[in-house]
């Protein structure tokens, strides 16, 4: 057995590996995301036992008791991590049987927490075992052997044939093929499903980053997402599901439940649904809702808003409001064989495509523009959309790619402010009403990938506090579309250029807001209404980009973060 760790770049595994000229045809590896203990070699998995190695995506949230257990038992622990307990706990196991299947849920069923486990031992090579319990795996059966990975796209280069495991499920690989059962040993069966997504999808082709290629894929995204209202001629419930209609129907209020950017996306939406659709909607931080006390309605319609389907906190939010009673769920998601979408009563695939940097953006526009879709058809079932209205709403969606494209033509203004920006420590961005999220998105994005720390704050607030912040160090970025708001904005922007702030303005053609010393104007060519929103973030997305370029960051794995959440 050969163990090859290393910190970094997995371009600097694959150098190690290249300079030991390791030979074999089985192998398990993980790329860590330190939960316990520090980014070190000795803290990188593989971790060891006898003669047996482990990987581990998750935590292991009762390994201080096995750890004290095991040491009383004689092993000795060489990291801090809380993955080596399952290494030894399966060696230990394996003391009272020959069979790794059998160790392995024998540990199984000792552990508590979250996991997707690879183990497999010197003295037996050809066998991999494999379980999962709330952190995302499935198999890949290719004509070369088999493949476990915790994410669809990580096997696209070797097969389309996946084979998703579902919470409890074990599964042993050998050369004749794959077994699985549950954590008891009783045999289940699981659907091949043959992969829609290509192996171009995750290619980069001729873009120099994925987060670069995944912004300019946004028309294209947003048209598929919206395929389906390509040649309609009326808005039908069915989207969301064969059930939509009664349940979204009896709904008295929307709950949404979210992460970061998927959160800014449902930010959005209570302006929407509130205004168009008339319903109540409160909109939470799922890592905060599934440990509050709430007052839970069964009327609610739930809706869990995700890119992957696999962030821990999403899903424990979703099950913590199914478990108050609330049983009319919603999914907006980007992959469909996700955990997330399994869980709930209803589901809109938002039809992006693979996102592989590390910031959302093209899963941002199109949740809004299912959540849009979710809007108006909520009006429509509670009597707020007429018929000519509707007509103008489905017109207006079927502009939105072209709107975008047109928007994405912008870019050589916004790459010149960002040489303007670089050199910037701090950044406050601002908006009102359904572009305060905008703002939050924006600043979200900068301060992700080009470690600026930026705040955002709805203009009005700004004189209640933030305004002390402002000097000429203090850029603010302003996100001023033409709507109802603007004079207002124009205020508080005139709060920031009084006291020497520069200031970045996105503003539409129609926005009268001239530049002048210290003040950048950029327009969106189009003024684009109730939808503003999805077409205001795509600038900011370029910006942040370009500002990462001028000051070389890692655009698409930005330092400390990783592209899909499983760990709480
Ligand atoms: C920001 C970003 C994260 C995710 C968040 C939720 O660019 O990517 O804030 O939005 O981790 O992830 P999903 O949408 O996969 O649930």
């Amino acid at each position: 057995m050969l163990r090859l760790r290393s910190v970094g770049r997995v371009a600097e595994l694959a150098a190690q590996a290249e300079a030991t000229q390791a030979t074999g045809h089985t192998g398990i590896a993980h790329t860590r995301w330190a939960t316990h203990g520090v980014p070190s070699e000795r803290n990188a998995h593989p971790h060891i036992s006898g003669g047996l190695a482990v990987v581990h995506n998750g935590i292991i949230e009762n390994h201080e008791a096995l750890r004290e257990a095991l040491k009383a038992d004689g092993y000795v622990f060489t990291s801090d991590t809380d993955t080596e307990v399952v290494a030894h706990l399966v060696e230990k196991k394996l003391r009272n049987t020959p069979d790794l299947f059998v160790a392995v849920r024998e540990a199984l069923a000792e552990l508590q927490g979250a996991y997707a486990l690879a183990v497999m031992r010197e003295s037996d090579p050809d066998h991999v075992v494999v379980a999962r319990e709330g952190s995302p795996l499935l198999l890949g059966l290719a004509d070369d052997g088999c493949y476990a990975a915790s994410d669809a796209s990580a096997l696209l280069q070797v097969t389309r044939r996946m084979v998703y495991l579902e919470n409890g499920d074990c599964a042993e690989i050998r050369r004749n093929g794959v077994r699985i059962c549950r954590v008891d040993g009783t045999p289940v069966e699981r659907a091949v499903i043959e992969s829609q997504l290509s192996a171009d999808a995750v290619e980069l082709g001729i873009y120099d980053h994925y987060m670069q290629k995944e912004i300019f894929e946004q028309p294209d995204a947003l048209a598929n997402t919206l395929e389906m209202v390509g040649a309609a001629k009326s808005l039908q419930p069915g989207l969301f599901g064969a059930e939509a209609e009664s349940v979204l129907g009896g709904a008295r209020q929307v709950l949404i439940l979210a992460c970061g950017t998927s959160w800014h996306a449902g930010l959005v939406a209570r302006y929407w649904l509130e205004a168009i659709a008339g319903i109540p909607c409160s909109v939470e931080i799922a890592s905060e809702y599934r440990y509050r006390d709430s007052v839970p309605d069964p009327a609610t319609l739930v809706v869990t808003i995700s890119q992957s389907g696999e962030t821990a906190d999403t899903l424990a939010a979703l099950q913590h409001a199914k478990s108050l009673g609330m049983a009319r769920t919603l999914a907006i998601c980007n992959v469909p064989e996700s955990s997330l979408v399994r869980e709930t009563a209803l589901r809109f695939i938002t039809r992006a495509g693979p996102e592989i940097g590390v910031a959302s953006t093209k899963a941002f526009t199109t949740q809004l523009a299912a959540l849009y879709l979710l809007t108006l058809v909520m009006a429509k079932l509670r009597g707020r959309l007429d018929a000519e209205t509707e007509v103008r709403e489905l017109k207006a969606l079927r502009h939105v790619p072209a709107a975008v494209q047109r928007v994405l033509a912008l870019e050589p203004e916004i790459k010149a402010w960002a040489q303007l920006f670089a050199a910037k420590q701090h950044a406050l961005f601002l908006g009102r009403g359904r572009h305060y999220p905008i703002a939050l998105e924006g600043a979200l994005k900068l301060k992700e990938i080009s470690y600026i720390h930026a705040e955002a704050y709805p203009a009005g607030e700004l004189k209640h506090g933030p305004l002390a912040l402002v000097d000429k160090e203090m850029p603010v970025i302003a996100v001023a579309p033409n709507d109802t708001l603007l004079e207002k904005l124009k205020s508080n922007l005139q709060e920031v250029k009084a006291r020497g702030g520069e200031l970045f303005v996105f503003a539409d053609a129609d926005s009268e807001i001239s530049a002048s010393e210290g003040v950048h104007v950029l327009r969106l060519p189009e003024h684009y209404g109730a939808l503003s929103a999805l077409l205001h973030v795509v600038p900011l997305q370029l910006f942040s980009y370009h500002v990462a370029l001028v000051k070389g960051t890692d655009v698409d794995k930005p330092r400390n973060l990783a592209k899909s959440v499983t760990v709480e």
